[in-house]
């Protein structure tokens, strides 16, 4: 039996650069049905059309508050009826009712070691706490920012002579490992969130997220 596409929406604010790597990857079974950005000027538009992925842009700036910007987007998302939507570096903080909608198919990637730096200015946060290690995590989105269930990261270490661009260049490396291969466990099935709110893999409940070597 033939399987069916999973249908992938990725959301993007700038570079683009993990959406590369889940371009180039070429996971089985997968169909990037679109990439969304916020920002009209984001390359990751053009890298996106360079490999004929459908492209829409939906700017904050033309709205007041955030509910109805957030209310368009999932119409925007819906259009392309999506098994999963990936967030790729998608800057924004999404409303409760937007995260439940996908509750279950909506990943995001964060440059630290979740549960450690929530938010922004991870990388100059993890040099001044003076990190021996860095690196990011993907989990399922839930409400609460940066929050949800850790799936799987990748550790780098964090160098005497290390700035916040050559530690973020140094993360960003093993990012591109990292999404593709948790994306494509989920194209396989193996992954998903349990009612327990716990992430799943292969039958079972993650206690600890999974180390990438
Ligand atoms: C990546 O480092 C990603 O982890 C981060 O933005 C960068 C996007 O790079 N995401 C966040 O900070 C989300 N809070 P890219 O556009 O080259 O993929």
């Amino acid at each position: 039996m033939i399987k069916p596409n999973l249908r992938v929406v990725v959301l993007i604010s700038g570079s683009g650069s993990n959406l590369q790597a889940l371009i180039d990857a070429q996971i089985p079974n997968l169909d990037l049905a679109a990439v969304i950005s916020n920002e009209p000027h984001a390359f990751g538009l053009e890298r996106a059309q360079r490999a004929g992925i459908a492209t829409a842009v939906l700017s904050h700036r033309n709205y007041s508050d955030r509910a109805s910007y957030d209310a368009d987007l999932q119409r925007l998302i819906d259009q392309y009826a999506p098994n999963l939507v990936v967030l790729a570096g998608f800057m924004r903080i999404l409303t409760a009712t937007l995260v439940e909608h996908y509750r279950g198919r909506m990943l995001n990637i964060h440059p630290s070691l979740l549960p450690k730096f929530q938010g922004l200015h991870t990388h100059e946060r993890a040099l001044a706490a003076r990190e021996q290690e860095h690196g990011a995590s993907v989990h399922f989105v839930t409400a609460e920012l940066d929050g949800g269930p850790v799936i799987a990261q990748v550790r780098v270490p964090v160098l005497p002579n290390d700035d916040a661009d050559i530690l973020a260049a140094r993360v960003l490396a093993r990012e591109h490992q990292l999404y593709p291969t948790v994306v494509q466990w989920f194209t396989e099935q193996r992954l998903a969130l349990g009612a327990d709110g716990r992430a799943w893999l292969d039958g079972a409940p993650l206690l600890h997220p999974q180390i990438l070597m």
